[in-house]
């Protein structure tokens, strides 16, 4: 068996630019990106995953369908046919069915633009600086059924400067999301970070091993323990 079929198999799921995808793609040891699905033909991260030469590319075009729910199932059934060992939501711009989220809670990860519980949705740079925040930052976390909810894993802090604009601030969130990303994959992957559940109703505990710990306090992550 060679570093690839070792690796842990992960899935990408993108609806556009992709900037955390390809960070995703340069990180890779631990894990391997072995399909980057998008709900969006144009998304601008189905060529670069192209390029990286990623096994299984494809897009899911909302016109192909005759609705928003068929479209979501044809992506479903493509994520069961792959058989990922961790799903990767990556500026992935769709709710999850309750349903699908079920059958591989604890194997799907959304990264967000915020501190969670703060700010879920959309726009959260800018109501970060309406609301005055001192600081902002980015969240990484199991996903369950809701928007931008269940068990946090890790957060990185941004400190908002006197008169920041939106766009430098999301810069700053953008290049920690970068870096934080990868490496919770890779912890996963490693199986140094995991959701410990007590029953399929259990929504469960995220725990870190002693490494993971003190590698995230050199990487200034926070662990949300
Ligand atoms: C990122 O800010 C991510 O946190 C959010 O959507 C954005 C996607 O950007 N979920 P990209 O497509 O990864 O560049």
């Amino acid at each position: 068996m060679n570093e690839k079929q070792k690796a842990c198999k992960v899935l990408v799921l993108i609806s556009g630019r992709g900037s955390n995808m390809a960070a995703l793609l340069k990180t890779q040891g631990s894990y391997f990106v072995e399909a980057v699905l998008s709900d969006r033909a144009e998304a601008p991260g189905l060529a670069i995953a192209a390029e990286a030469k990623v096994p299984v590319v494809e897009s899911f075009s909302r016109t192909d369908y005759p609705t928003k729910h068929q479209q979501k199932l044809a992506i479903y059934s493509r994520v069961r046919a792959l058989n990922p060992e961790l799903i990767c939501l990556a500026g992935f711009m769709q709710i999850l069915e309750s349903d699908f989220v079920d059958e591989f809670y604890g194997r799907i990860i959304n990264i967000h633009p915020s501190l969670l519980p703060n700010l879920p949705g959309l726009d959260t740079h800018r109501r970060a600086l309406e609301s005055n925040f001192a600081v902002h930052g980015c969240s990484v976390h199991f996903v369950d059924g809701g928007m931008d909810t269940g068990p946090l894993i890790a957060q990185c802090r941004v400190e908002v400067q006197p008169c920041e604009t939106e766009g430098v601030l999301a810069e700053r969130v953008l290049a920690r999301e970068h870096m934080v990303y990868p490496w919770v994959c890779e912890q996963i992957a490693k199986g140094a970070i995991r959701l410990d559940r007590s029953s399929a109703a259990d929504r469960g505990r995220v725990s870190f091993a002693p490494e993971a710990v003190a590698e995230s306090n050199r990487l200034g992550i926070h662990l949300c323990r």
